[in-house]
């Protein structure tokens, strides 16, 4: 069982790459292929770019990853109630290959978390509604709020109630998976 996941985020210390970060220390003996946005830096999409110089390979590459995996966990960063700039950037990219659903109707478990007390709820709506127009089935998302005060470096989430409630959703993820893929 092959996992991708990524923070929707380019912030070299994005609090979102260590939620799921702490999110795939439950999946022991997975295939886990955790990827950094900046990794995939591409020119800010453009018709015209398009036009000229066709998609960047980086979307390919990041296309064929999503396209092995079994299961897409991801954790988007807001910006003004949305998606970052860099996130938002790529998936206009990869949106453009012919012939494709960006997300391949891969199963995705989407988390977000800010600095805030609203805990990236609004971009986790949007991605949550977006997310099948692009080919992807949300099976369940998860917001922790005000990461500073719920998470803790070395041992993750130190609030018992979020903790508990990412421990379900990701022990009903896996007899999920278990039983379709
Ligand atoms: C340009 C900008 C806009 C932001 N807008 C929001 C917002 O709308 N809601 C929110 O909860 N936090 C917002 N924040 C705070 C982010 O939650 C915080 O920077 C967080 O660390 C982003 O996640 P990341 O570290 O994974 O990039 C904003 C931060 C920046 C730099």
């Amino acid at each position: 069982m092959k996992i991708f996941a990524f923070a929707a985020s380019n912030s070299r210390k994005s609090i979102n790459k260590q939620l799921v970060s702490y999110a795939l220390t439950y999946f022991d003996g997975y295939d886990k292929n955790l990827i950094d946005l900046n990794d995939y830096e591409m020119p800010i999409y453009s018709i015209d770019k398009e036009n000229e110089n066709g998609i960047p390979q980086l979307a390919y590459q990041l296309a064929s990853q999503i396209d092995e995996s079994d299961l897409i966990i991801c954790s988007f960063a807001e910006h003004n109630g949305a998606y970052t700039a860099a996130f938002k950037n790529i998936l206009d990219w990869i949106s453009r290959i012919k012939g494709r659903k960006v997300w391949n109707d891969k199963p995705i478990f989407a988390m977000a978390t800010s600095t805030g007390a609203r805990g990236g709820s609004s971009v986790l709506e949007i991605a949550s509604k977006r997310i099948p127009f692009n080919g992807g089935r949300v099976v369940d998302t998860f917001s922790l709020p005000t990461f500073g005060e719920n998470f803790d470096l070395e041992k993750g989430i130190i609030n018992d109630n979020f903790r508990n409630e990412l421990e379900e959703k990701i022990n009903r993820l896996k007899s999920t998976l278990v039983s379709t893929v």
